[in-house]
């Protein structure tokens, strides 16, 4: 399955990060409140935003809760920090981190918000992967993305442009299903804002009691075990 680098899209990102408001960021824009309004917080919560991007979701979040925006590419957190700055949002935390091997406590997390981020990063299992580690029982992910059609001809092309996309950063064939392997997460339901819609809101969760001890431990990364801080083991505020 071919996928993004994660050299090249940290690079492509950080180019991204100049006119993504304006141009794809834009587009979604909608999408974006439309996910967000399935994140049912309550005061107190801790909300991950895992591939926060510029941070166009961070002002619709309520001050009422602590969000953690993380993101591979400093030029797109930066921009993110000028939100969190201009909108005063002290409940906001940013982190510049590799949600390949997210520097982050294991359930720690009431709700994971991931908005194109899934076609985007190098494995894309493993992303999901990690949030059903991060995320505590009774939580949810939402998830947020265009997923391989269905309709046999736009998969076609799907399928042909991938090399392309892959170039301007994400993966145009991906499957909710080849996403969704080696967790255990369930679909609580998907939907889209309209029919003609070709991004697609998946909401997920883990099961009751949360991913088995030994399932846990076969993905690859750092210890984030009983050792990690109550909340959150971050890697510091981005600088930039
Ligand atoms: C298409 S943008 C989406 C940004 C934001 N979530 C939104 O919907 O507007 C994808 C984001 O994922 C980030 N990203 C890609 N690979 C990542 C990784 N391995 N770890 C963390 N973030 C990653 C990119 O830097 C980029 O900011």
């Amino acid at each position: 399955m071919k996928t993004m680098k994660t050299s090249w899209t940290s690079k492509c990102y950080d180019v991204w990060a100049f006119f993504y408001d304006k141009t794809f960021g834009a587009l979604v824009h909608k999408r974006h409140l439309a996910a967000m309004a399935h994140v049912r917080t309550k005061p107190g919560d801790v909300v991950l935003d895992l591939g926060v991007g510029t941070g166009m979701t961070l002002p619709e979040y309520p001050s009422n809760i602590t969000v953690v925006g993380a993101d591979l590419s400093a030029g797109m957190l930066a921009k993110a920090m000028d939100k969190k700055r201009e909108n005063r949002l002290d409940h906001v935390l940013l982190v510049q981190a590799n949600a390949m091997f997210p520097p982050l406590a294991e359930r720690a997390f009431d709700h994971i918000m991931i908005a194109h981020t899934i076609s985007v990063v190098s494995e894309p299992n493993k992303l999901l992967q990690w949030a059903e580690r991060l995320v505590k029982p009774g939580g949810t992910i939402v998830l947020l993305n265009h997923f391989h059609a269905h309709n046999r001809v736009v998969a076609f092309f799907e399928t042909l442009l991938n090399p392309v996309f892959l170039k301007i950063g994400w993966k145009s064939d991906l499957a909710l299903e080849d996403c969704l392997e080696g967790t255990s997460l369930h679909v609580q339901y998907l939907f889209k804002t309209s029919w003609l819609d070709i991004w697609q809101i998946a909401v997920l969760s883990p099961p009751t009691e949360g991913p088995p001890e030994g399932q846990a431990e076969a993905v690859d990364g750092p210890a984030c075990g009983p050792g990690a801080s109550p909340a959150l083991r971050l890697a510091g505020e981005a600088s930039a």
